[in-house]
């Protein structure tokens, strides 16, 4: 028999709801929030406001995109953390509410664990490979870089984990001091591909194991934009293309180095990208590029499935519903995934 998941994600910026057939996708509705554009960042308050507006609506339009009423559907799972207390609280409570109003089962979702799973996503009439286990994954966001060891869908270990900065805070903050809008990530993309990437430079950190660092990248970046804007106060705008393609080569040199190191120590070959950063053509291309050179099977997501969103929550759903994995109504938010 067929089993019905609505997912629910609102763990930041992002409010979304999706409707899962099984694996296969019937429906993924995104409300983005542009309100944090003229801050440089997001602000949570405005955040977990915005979430509050677009929720109902959201919910709404991803059960009508899949033709399906609300008693259509097996189970709600629901992005229980990390994120923005506020904004995670959001999705909980409608959740939780709409569940108990309509007598639905409840799941809870790891956020992270979602970006990997969407992996896991089919769509109709489409034959999409999927990553045979066990898998590494580079999971890379705004929030988090990590490299996971996936023995089964619901089984992740982390073994590698920023110690300071995500990557994607090290594209942002940069960009921030190129004076370049928010989410700087996506700009710098775009200049790079005009830009040498060898025309400068940057730090890279020395960590152990497979943990990465991004905080030294982002002090010499901004050092040496200081030096050079003494000498030029023109330096950023007349090198702008060359600093972003520096930028994302440093960024990427940094995050295969220790992909390519788990690879090899723990011997395999299915390897995944997932997170916002994972949209990153550089690193797309670097990640292709070293697998067909290691004989590695590369999974790539689908650009509209990198950023946030809840097809990917839904295919979490999914499998912890084959595994009877529920949560009562005294499920709650988690800002930290150490608290999952
Ligand atoms: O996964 P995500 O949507 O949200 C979090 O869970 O954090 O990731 C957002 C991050 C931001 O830092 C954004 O700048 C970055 O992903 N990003 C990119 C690109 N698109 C989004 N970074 C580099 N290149 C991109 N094309
Ligand atoms: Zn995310």
């Amino acid at each position: 028999m067929d089993t019905i998941i609505l997912g629910i994600e609102s763990s930041c910026d992002d409010t979304s709801a999706a409707v899962l057939r099984n694996t296969t996708l019937l429906s993924n509705v995104i409300a983005s929030q542009k309100v944090h554009e003229e801050w440089g960042g997001v602000i949570p308050e405005l955040a977990s406001r915005a979430h509050q507006q677009n929720i109902v609506p959201v919910v709404h339009k991803a059960l009508s995109d899949a033709n399906m009423t609300i008693d259509d559907v097996d189970a709600i799972a629901f992005t229980r953390g990390p994120g923005l207390m506020g904004s995670l609280l959001v999705g909980v409570s409608f959740a939780k509410g709409l569940a108990l109003a309509k007598n639905i089962k409840l799941i809870d979702v790891n956020h992270l664990l979602g970006h990997i799973l969407v992996h896991f996503v089919d769509k109709e009439g489409e034959d999409i490979k999927h990553p045979n286990f066990p898998f590494i994954c580079l999971l890379v966001s705004g929030g988090h870089s990590q490299i996971v060891l996936m023995k089964s869908h619901l089984d992740m270990e982390i073994i590698g984990k920023t110690i300071d900065d995500a990557a994607g805070e090290a594209f942002d903050k940069c960009a921030k001091v190129m004076g370049l809008p928010y989410p700087g990530g996506p700009v710098v993309d775009k200049l790079a591909q005009k830009g040498d990437p060898n025309a400068f430079t940057f730090a890279k950190p020395s960590v152990k194991n497979f943990d990465y660092s991004f905080s030294g990248l982002k002090t010499s970046f901004l050092y040496f934009l200081q030096d050079k804007i003494e000498e030029d106060t023109d330096f950023i705008e007349k090198n702008k293309n060359d600093l972003c393609a520096s930028l994302q080569k440093t960024i990427i040199d940094i995050l295969m180095k220790k992909l390519i190191k788990a690879t090899k120590e723990y011997n395999i070959k299915e390897i995944a990208v997932a997170g916002g950063v994972s949209a990153n053509s550089g690193l797309r291309n670097a990640i292709i590029n070293a697998g067909e050179k290691r004989g590695w099977n590369t999974y790539i997501p689908e650009l509209k499935f990198t950023m946030d969103n809840a097809a990917m929550i839904a295919s979490v759903g999914y499998f912890k519903y084959q595994q009877n994995q529920f949560i009562g109504m005294d499920a709650t938010p988690v800002t930290r995934q150490s608290e999952l």
